[in-house]
C-alpha cells in the first residue's frame, strides 16, 4: 500500500491553486439524474469520491465524459431504466444515497444500498426516508437495501427536520424540484454547497426560494433541462491549505478560492494569529508570530465552525501557546486522529464530545494512520511541523477528497512523496 512521506520542519512559501469543491461536486452530479439533456460542469475535482459518483451515475443509465486535465464533467442520463445504486459502489462512499431522491423522482422507483456507518458515526439515513414519506414514497428496507417506489411521482409535501443535515437536505431538493406541488423544508442545511447545489438546479429550471437559509419552499415543475454550471471553490481543502503556514510557518499563496462569507472559519484562524491579505483573486495567508495561540472551537452546522476542518485545526492547536478545546456537535466519534497525534508527541484528551489539547513545543515524525479522509489531512499538517519523517498509511481516504495534495504541497518548497 502506498504511503505518504514528509520530511518536515521547513517553513511552506508558495503558490497553491484551490480546487473544486468534492461535497458540492457529488450532489450536483447526481442532479443529471433528472434531466435527458446534458449537464456540463466545469472546476470539477479529480477525486477518488468524484469517479466513484461517475461509476454510480454510470451504473444508472448515465454517459459520461470527464476531462481529467481541463476539469470539465459531461454528463447525460440517457438509459433511464435503471433504478439500483448497487452494494459495491454504495459502500465505497456514503454520499451515494444522494442519487436516491433524484432516481425516485424521475423513474418512480429507486433501489439503494444502504450506506452503513464510518469511522467517524453511525451516520443513519432517517432524515432522508421521512423526507421522502412525506412526498408520498413507500419505502422498506430489506436485505441491505433501501426500496423506494412512487408509482404516481413524488407529492410535494411540509418537511421539518428536527436537526440539520446536509444531505438529507439535498435528498429532498433534488426530489422536490421535480415532484407535483410545493414542498417547504425547514430547519434545512444552509452550507455553501447547498446554494450552489440550487443555483445549478435553477440553470436547469427549478423553481426554488430561500437556498442558503433555514426555510425552503421547492416548486415542482413537469421537466428540467441541462446546463452549464461551474462548481464553487472546495472551502474545506482552502482551509486546510490556510493552517499549514499556521502549523510550519511561513507564507502561502492561494488561488482560486474567495474570502466571502462562505468562509466562516476565518476569525478563529485570525485569532490564532493568521493574517489574510486578499489581492487579484489570490489570498496571502501569514503568520503573525512565531508561536500560534490556543482558541477554543466548537462545531456545528453552517454557519457555524464545519466539523470538516475540526481534525485540521486540532493539529495546529497541538503546537499553541496554551490550552485549546475542541467540541464536536456534528458527529458523535469525530477525534481518531487525536490519538494519531499524539503518538506525534501532541498532548490530547478525549472527554466525550469534547478534546482538550495542550500545546506541546515539537512534534517528531513517525508512522500513522489515516482513519478518515479529514483525518489524514489533520496528519499531513502535523507532518510539515514534526522533527523527521512522519509516514502515513490509509492514503484512499486522502484521496477521497484532496486533488493533488503532495504535488501541491512540493511546491511550497515541502518535502513530501509517495511511496509504495
Ligand atoms: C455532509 C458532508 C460531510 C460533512 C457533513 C456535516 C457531503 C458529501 N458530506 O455529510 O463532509 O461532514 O455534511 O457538515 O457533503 N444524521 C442523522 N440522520 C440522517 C442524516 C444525518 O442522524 O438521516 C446525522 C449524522 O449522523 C450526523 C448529522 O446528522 O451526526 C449531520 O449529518 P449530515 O449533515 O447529514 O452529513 P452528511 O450529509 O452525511
Amino acid at each position: 500500500m502506498a504511503k505518504l512521506i514528509i520530511d518536515g520542519g521547513n517553513h511552506i512559501s508558495g503558490t497553491i491553486k484551490v480546487s473544486g469543491s468534492k461535497n458540492a461536486s457529488l450532489p450536483i452530479m447526481t442532479a443529471s439524474l433528472l434531466t435527458d439533456d446534458e449537464l456540463l460542469l466545469n472546476n470539477v475535482p479529480n477525486l477518488s469520491d468524484v469517479i466513484t459518483m461517475q461509476e454510480l451515475l454510470f451504473s444508472l443509465g448515465t454517459e459520461i465524459y470527464f476531462d481529467k486535465d481541463l476539469e470539465v464533467l459531461n454528463l447525460r442520463a440517457k438509459n433511464s431504466h435503471n433504478f439500483t445504486a448497487d452494494y459495491e459502489i454504495v459502500r465505497k462512499m456514503r454520499a451515494s444515497i444522494i442519487v436516491l431522491g433524484p432516481t425516485l423522482v424521475k423513474r418512480r422507483i429507486a433501489k439503494v444500498a444502504l450506506p452503513g456507518g464510518c469511522s467517524i458515526g453511525s451516520r443513519p439515513i432517517d432524515l432522508h426516508l421521512k423526507g421522502l414519506e412525506a412526498m408520498g414514497a413507500n419505502i422498506y428496507i430489506d436485505n441491505g437495501y433501501v426500496f423506494a417506489e412512487a408509482k404516481n411521482g413524488l407529492q410535494g409535501a411540509a418537511i421539518k427536520f428536527p436537526f440539520v443535515s446536509v444531505g438529507a437536505t439535498q435528498n429532498i431538493i433534488l426530489a422536490a424540484t421535480l415532484a407535483s406541488g410545493r414542498t417547504t423544508i425547514s430547519n434545512a442545511a444552509c452550507e455553501p454547497e447547498i446554494i450552489d447545489l440550487c443555483v445549478c438546479l435553477r440553470k436547469m429550471g427549478a423553481k426554488i426560494i430561500g437556498e442558503g437559509t433555514k426555510e425552503l419552499s421547492i416548486t415542482g415543475v413537469s421537466e428540467l433541462s441541462g446546463a452549464t454550471h461551474t462548481i464553487m471553490a472546495d472551502r474545506i481543502e482552502l482551509g486546510t491549505f490556510m493552517l499549514a503556514p499556521a502549523i510550519a510557518g511561513g507564507e502561502i499563496y492561494l488561488e482560486g478560492a474567495g474570502l466571502g462569507q462562505e468562509i466562516n472559519y476565518i476569525k478563529k484562524l485570525e485569532e490564532m494569529g493568521l493574517n489574510f491579505y486578499k489581492k487579484d483573486g489570490t489570498i496571502r495567508v501569514v503568520r503573525r508570530d512565531d508561536k500560534i495561540k490556543a482558541v477554543d472551537v466548537s462545531t456545528s452546522p453552517f454557519p457555524g465552525f464545519p466539523t470538516d476542518l475540526q481534525p485540521q485545526i486540532m493539529s495546529v492547536m497541538g503546537l499553541a501557546e496554551g490550552t485549546s478545546t475542541i467540541t464536536e456537535n456534528v458527529f458523535e466519534n469525530r477525534f481518531m486522529h487525536a490519538p494519531e497525534l499524539n503518538r506525534m508527541g501532541a498532548s490530547i484528551s478525549i472527554e466525550g464530545r469534547k478534546a482538550i489539547i495542550s500545546g506541546v513545543k515539537q512534534y517528531r515524525g513517525v508512522p500513522v494512520m489515516a482513519s478518515d479522509l479529514r483525518a489524514a489531512a489533520s496528519l499531513v499538517l502535523a507532518g510539515l511541523a514534526a522533527e523527521g519523517k512522519t509516514i502515513i498509511d490509509g492514503l484512499h481516504h486522502l484521496d477521497r477528497g484532496y486533488q493533488n495534495i503532495e504535488s501541491k504541497l512540493a511546491k511550497c518548497g515541502v518535502n513530501i512523496y509517495r511511496a509504495d
